[in-house]
């Protein structure tokens, strides 16, 4: 018998399945998923291993931005303190929010639900194609980043974006 959306209830009586699992089927489930070793790390695929990653390059722009943070928080210590000029300090602002928001809390959310989507949805890892679609995301989170750190220096590029004066 069908519900009223079509579901047939008695697809429930076939699973979990009683007949026997496939030769080496769980040899080839541990090969898959075993803990990387060696150079297996860079390669690695299954989001548990990735999320990390996400999570690493997330902290990794934290503490970047982070130290940002620390020279406008020096400057602004003392009325009048004259530590940065005041297109510097445009320049650490704008870096500093953009570096936050973009490099810190997009990717470190991006990490907890490729880290623990799979697993509240009982899935064995991300329906990605893995070999493109993790890899591209993983080498493309901190590269970029690190080039828009590197454009961190006196000149306009920054303060062209400070929307916000001191
Ligand atoms: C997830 C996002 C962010 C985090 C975790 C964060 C974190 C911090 C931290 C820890 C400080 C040092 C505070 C202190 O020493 O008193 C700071 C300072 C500052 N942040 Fe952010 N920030 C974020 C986003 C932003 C954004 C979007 C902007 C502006 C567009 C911004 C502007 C500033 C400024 C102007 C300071 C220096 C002011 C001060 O130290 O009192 N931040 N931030």
């Amino acid at each position: 018998m069908t519900s009223e959306t079509g579901f047939d209830r008695r697809l429930y009586d076939r699973f979990p399945t009683r007949e026997p699992r496939p030769a080496g089927e769980l040899e080839a489930l541990k090969d898959a998923w075993c803990r990387p070793r060696g150079w297996q790390w860079v390669w690695a695929i299954n989001n548990n291993f990735v999320g990390v990653y996400y999570l690493g390059a997330a902290m990794l722009f934290f503490v970047l931005a982070g130290s940002l943070a620390l020279l406008m928080r020096t400057q602004l210590a003392l009325p009048l303190n004259g530590f940065l000029p005041q297109e510097t300090y445009n320049q650490l602002f704008t870096m500093h929010g953009t570096m936050m928001m973009f490099l810190f809390a997009v990717p470190a959310v991006e990490a907890l639900g490729v880290l623990l989507l799979p697993q509240m949805l009982g899935a064995r890892d991300l329906p990605f194609p893995p070999a493109v679609g993790l890899r591209v995301l993983v080498l493309s989170d901190w590269r970029p980043g690190l080039l828009l750190f590197a454009v961190l220096r006196p000149g306009p590029p920054t303060a062209a974006g400070s929307c916000i004066r001191r």
